[in-house]
């Protein structure tokens, strides 16, 4: 088992495809947040904004081997410039205190300042490293590059931890 957990929620596959090359970049194990509600199509759009924007609390029905890990890093999409309800649900179940805690988000544009501001209260011990990208594409050599240099940080943040 890694010392690194990447757990992600993705509703269209955008962060999924970033978690799965970081989890390769890094040795990490890999897990996805699901929760019961139904949200493909245009409605699962709709819906999602409004449950976002209204804080709604989200049934998760995945589990996660939170507790052995050194540093467990959050992958999510923005969501009306906030995490979706199901990571929420997620960081309201586990605990992360007493480790090392980053996040990522894949967004259209709108940037993850507002997410990063809102998920740092979510987290005990805040985050200690974050990225944000815009439309991330699986055959995008700068976005190799990116995710290359921000696993390098992140293991020298785990080293020196
Ligand atoms: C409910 C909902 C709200 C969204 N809100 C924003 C937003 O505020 N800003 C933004 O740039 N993109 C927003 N998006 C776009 C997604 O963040 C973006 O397409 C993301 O990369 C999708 O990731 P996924 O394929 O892993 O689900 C939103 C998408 C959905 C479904």
């Amino acid at each position: 088992m890694s010392d690194i957990l990447i757990v992600y929620y993705s509703r269209t596959g955008k962060t999924r495809m970033v978690a799965e090359k970081l989890a390769s970049m890094l040795a990490a194990d890999i897990e996805e947040i699901r929760e019961a509600k139904e949200r493909a199509g245009r409605m699962g759009w709709v819906v999602g904004v409004k449950d976002s924007l209204l804080n709604k609390p989200a049934e998760i029905t995945s589990e996660h081997s939170v507790e052995p890990r050194k540093l467990v890093i959050i992958g999510m999409p923005v969501w009306a410039s906030a995490p979706p309800p199901a990571v929420r649900a997620f960081l309201g179940r586990y605990d992360l205190a007493g480790k090392t805690a980053c996040a990522f988000c894949t967004h259209d544009g709108g940037g993850g300042k507002g997410l990063f501001a809102k998920t740092v209260e979510l987290v005990p011990g805040g985050l200690a490293s974050t990225l944000s990208l815009k439309k991330p594409r699986p055959d995008d050599p700068v976005l190799d590059e990116q995710l290359r240099r921000w696993s390098d940080e992140i293991l020298a943040q785990v080293q020196e931890g």
